[in-house]
């Protein structure tokens, strides 16, 4: 049997809440400059249609994590495979990030961009889950919260598939077979 796909947030709660965050973030950082650090590969529809609607100078580099393989549990262990490019010291930075699940990505990234020095690092991760927060880590910006599940769509996976659906959905691996 295929997995399941229940939407959880349509394009249209995706495109108005972005349109939130990125206005919240061009009056925040008024008057300055700013570099985008996204999370590949996860962040990179969400990063695409925020920067789009950011009327500040902006420059963007990724940054490319890695914690989960392809299991649907992270392994606990965090790891870069790809580092930042741009210098970032005495810069604004902001992290987009797709989702925080346990915290670890997070907190493992904060510290490492902190140790560029940084005029000051700011977090915006699209979805904020509840269920399990591990670590805590402050988020600036934040598009949704949801309680619990594994999501996909809008850039999110489960084992390489399902980034390019538009909607957010959530995956029921029950009775499916192995991917
Ligand atoms: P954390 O380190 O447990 O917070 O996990 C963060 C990373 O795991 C995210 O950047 C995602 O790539 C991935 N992840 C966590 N939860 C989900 C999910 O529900 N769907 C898809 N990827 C997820
Ligand atoms: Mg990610």
């Amino acid at each position: 049997m295929p997995p399941v796909l229940k939407t959880l947030i349509s394009r249209e709660q995706i495109e108005s809440r972005v349109a939130e965050l990125a206005a919240q973030i061009n009056q925040d950082y008024a008057g300055q400059e700013l570099i985008l650090v996204g999370v590949l590969n996860g962040a990179f529809i969400f990063l695409a249609d925020l920067v789009r609607q950011l009327q500040l100078p902006v420059r963007i580099d990724f940054i490319r994590l890695t914690s989960y393989g392809t299991a649907a549990v992270s392994s606990g262990e965090v790891r870069i495979m790809k580092d930042v490019e741009l210098p970032l010291r005495d810069r604004h930075v902001l992290v987009v990030e797709d989702i925080m699940d346990s915290g670890l990505t997070l907190d493992f990234l904060r510290r490492h961009l902190l140790g560029h020095r940084p005029a000051s690092l700011r977090i915006c991760c699209l979805i904020d889950k509840l269920e399990r927060q591990d670590v805590k880590v402050p988020l600036d910006y934040v598009g949704f919260t949801v309680p619990k599940g594994f999501l996909v769509g809008y850039g999110l996976d489960y084992a390489h598939q399902y980034r390019h659906c538009p909607e957010i959905c959530e995956l029921s691996l029950e009775n499916a077979d192995p991917q």
